[in-house]
C-alpha cells in the first residue's frame, strides 16, 4: 500500500490496495491514518459489490441512514443512496442534484456523521473529459490560516444549525423537518483523532451565532464560509469509473459541480458512517 499525497493541502490517493478483498488489520489502521491525516483518500480502479461497500464502511462506524436513502437506496441495500441523474421509465434513478452547495453532511443532526464514502460506477463525460467533479475544502487549513483576534474571537462559541433553513435541490418534508429541530455545535470543532481544529460554519445551514446579534452572525457566518473555501485551501476531484473515495466531515467541506446533464450519465453509490457529537 503507498499514500500518494496530492498537490492540494488535503487529500492522498492510496495505492495498491484491492477494497473487493478482506482488509488485515495493519492495513486497515494505515488506511484510517490516512483517511484522518489528509482528510479525503481514494483509490482507484476498484470493483465492489454492494455487499463490500458496506462492510469497508462499516470497519470506520455504524452505518449513517439519511432522508436520501429513505427515497433512493439500493435495491436490498438499504444501507447505500443512489446519486444519479439517471431516469428508468421516466423515473428517477437516485438523487439528482445531491449537495451542490458547500457543506458538510447532516450538520444539523446532533450527532453529525464520520464521514461519507462514495463509489464511482459512472462518471459524465464531454469529448473525453470528465464531469461532474466535487471539489473539498479543508476547515482545518482555513482555521489554521484565520488571524490570532479571530480565532479568538471564534473559540468556544456555538452555532445554531436549523435544518428548514436548507436551500437544497431536494426540499425537506414535514416529517424529515420534525424529526431534525434546531442543535447546536462549536464552531470550532477538533477531530478527534489528529487533535486538529477545523473550522465548523457552512452557509446554508448556519443560522445564528451564540452571543451576537443576528445581523453581525449573519456576515460573520458569510465571511468565514467564504474563507474556508478560498481555492488554496480546497482539493479538486476529478472522478474516473470504479473510483472510491472518503471524506472526513470534521475536517472537509464539500460540493458537487453540476456541469452536466443528460446523455451524460453520473451514477455513485454512497455510505455514511456515523459520528460523534462535535466537541
Ligand atoms: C454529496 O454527497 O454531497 C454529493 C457529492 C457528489 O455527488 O459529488
Amino acid at each position: 500500500m503507498k499514500v500518494i499525497p496530492t498537490a492540494a493541502v488535503l487529500g492522498a490517493e492510496i495505492a495498491g490496495v484491492d477494497l473487493s478483498r478482506h482488509l488485515d488489520d495493519i492495513t486497515f489502521a494505515a488506511i484510517e491514518r490516512a483517511y484522518d491525516e489528509y482528510g479525503v483518500i481514494f483509490f482507484r480502479g476498484q470493483s465492489i459489490t454492494p455487499a463490500q461497500q458496506v462492510a469497508f464502511t462499516r470497519r470506520f462506524g455504524e452505518i449513517e441512514f439519511n432522508i436520501f436513502g429513505e427515497r433512493w437506496s439500493v435495491p436490498g441495500n438499504p444501507e447505500i443512496v443512489v446519486l444519479s441523474n439517471i431516469t428508468e421509465g421516466g423515473r428517477p434513478t437516485g438523487v439528482r442534484r445531491a449537495g451542490e452547495n458547500w457543506h458538510s453532511d447532516m450538520c444539523y443532526t446532533a450527532r453529525p456523521p464520520r464521514g461519507t464514502v462514495l463509489y464511482a460506477i459512472e462518471v459524465p463525460e464531454l469529448h473525453g473529459l470528465p464531469l461532474g467533479d466535487t471539489e473539498f475544502a479543508s476547515a482545518a487549513a482555513a482555521w489554521d490560516a484565520l488571524p490570532d483576534a479571530m480565532k479568538r474571537i471564534l473559540e468556544g462559541r456555538q452555532a445554531t444549525f436549523d435544518f428548514r433553513e436548507r436551500k437544497r435541490a431536494l426540499a425537506p418534508t414535514q416529517a424529515e423537518i420534525d424529526r431534525n429541530p434546531p442543535v447546536r455545535h462549536p464552531i470550532v470543532r477538533t477531530h478527534p483523532s489528529t487533535g486538529r481544529k477545523c473550522l465548523y460554519v457552512m452557509r446554508d445551514d448556519c443560522t445564528a451565532i451564540e452571543g451576537m446579534e443576528s445581523d453581525a452572525a449573519e456576515a460573520l457566518i458569510a465571511a468565514l464560509a467564504d474563507h474556508l473555501v478560498k481555492p488554496a485551501f480546497v482539493y479538486r476531484h476529478q472522478w474516473r469509473p470504479g473510483d472510491v473515495l472518503m471524506w472526513d466531515n470534521c475536517t472537509v467541506q464539500h460540493r458537487a459541480i453540476q456541469d452536466y446533464d443528460m446523455p451524460q450519465r453520473r451514477l455513485m453509490h454512497r455510505t455514511t458512517m456515523g459520528g460523534a457529537v462535535p466537541a
